[in-house]
């Protein structure tokens, strides 16, 4: 029997409620489909942090390598542990180290879900691209607490890291309606984002078939609700793709919704597979965390796999739950409920 290895990293908050959520869901598929998942799970949180003054241990990275694919589930506990240390000892290091350059996010209605909007007929897929930008790390803080303090931090924009997400971008636009956004600023930043700009136009002559626009970041916002059925695939920075699928959660119904995949396309090692939403440590451990946004996530972990077909049913087994109004309304169904029914609708 074909097998996988699994990476689970619950980490923090809700994302223990979440990834056990769907591990239940992902082991079923893999029952009726004829696979394996083997999951190994690892402490990696900010509790462990308390305990070893780690996010991840000295090898983590190395003992990630290992598997076919890692599920995440959220990182952060900010009452205990700052954010800025927890996501740049744990997740941010796994996207770059593992070279997981374009973050996918699917944005659209699930049947029966209501999102703020007028617009129900939007099918958004952002590419974020991942590993550089203005998440690059390179910076530094002089004079520190003094009144001369200086606080540096530079994006960085390579020729191949934009390139390939933009390659990306337009070979995803060419599996769908063949359209392409490409976000920038460059009225705003000349170097970086006027760089973007040229490498868009260049490549656009590789892909006649691609009608490709470049859109301001603030128009793109803009147009994401007031005109959402207008887009196709959008790619853009780390920073501005980040902001940019805050908005498409919001206009699909919220963060329980929100799935993301972290992809290495090289497969050159593992990639990670994440809900968007954070921590949510108000609402941690009550049973009530909408488990949707991981289990969409888990379905991508599939399709990535190349266990489409079990990914498909997954997404079958989520749309006909949500259909019956189960898990549309927050707080109304437990994790557990919204869990049993995609379960039941699978087999
Ligand atoms: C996301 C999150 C992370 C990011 C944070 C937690 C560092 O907001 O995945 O969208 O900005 O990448
Ligand atoms: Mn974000």
């Amino acid at each position: 029997m074909k097998s996988h290895s699994i990476a689970l990293i619950p980490g923090d908050g809700i994302g223990r409620d979440v990834t056990a959520a769907a591990w239940t869901v992902l082991e079923t598929a893999a029952k009726n489909f004829g696979f394996a998942l083997t999951g190994t799970e690892f402490p990696w949180s900010c509790r462990f942090f308390k305990e070893t003054g780690r996010m991840l241990p000295e090898d983590g990275i190395e003992t990630l390598r290992g598997f076919d694919a890692i599920l995440l589930g959220a990182v952060g506990w900010p009452a205990e542990v700052p954010d800025s240390v927890s996501l740049h000892g744990l997740l941010l290091p796994i996207r770059k180290a593992f070279v997981q350059y374009a973050n996918i996010r699917p944005h659209r209605l699930l049947p029966g879900v209501k999102g703020p909007l007028r617009a129900e007929n939007f099918d958004i897929l952002c590419i974020r691209e991942n590993t550089e930008g203005e998440y690059s790390g390179a910076g530094g803080r002089v004079h520190q607490g003094t009144l001369d303090e200086v606080a540096v931090e530079t994006s960085i924009f390579t020729r191949a890291g934009v390139e390939r997400i933009l390659r990306f971008g337009f070979e995803q636009a060419r599996s769908r309606q063949r359209k392409l956004a490409s976000v920038t600023k460059s009225n705003a930043q000349k170097y970086s984002m006027v760089f973007w700009d040229e490498i868009t136009r260049k490549l656009a002559a590789d892909y006649p078939d691609v009608e490709v626009t470049s859109y301001h970041v603030d128009a793109l916002a803009a147009r994401m609700i007031m005109a959402p059925e207008s887009l196709d695939v959008v790619v853009a920075s780390n920073l501005f793709g980040d902001i940019l699928t805050d908005i498409g959660a919001a206009i699909q119904g919220g963060l329980g919704y929100a799935a993301s995949a972290n992809i290495n396309p090289d497969r050159s090692a593992p990639s990670m597979f994440e809900p968007v939403h954070g921590s949510a440590p108000d609402i941690a451990h009550l049973g009530i965390a909408n488990p949707i946004a991981t289990i969409w996530s888990g379905a991508m972990m599939l399709d990535h796999l190349g266990e489409k077909a079990a990914a498909g049913r997954v997404m079958k087994a989520v749309e006909a739950t949500t259909a019956r109004g189960i898990g549309t309304t927050p707080g109304k169904d437990s994790t557990e409920a919204i869990t049993a029914a995609i379960v039941a609708a699978l087999t």
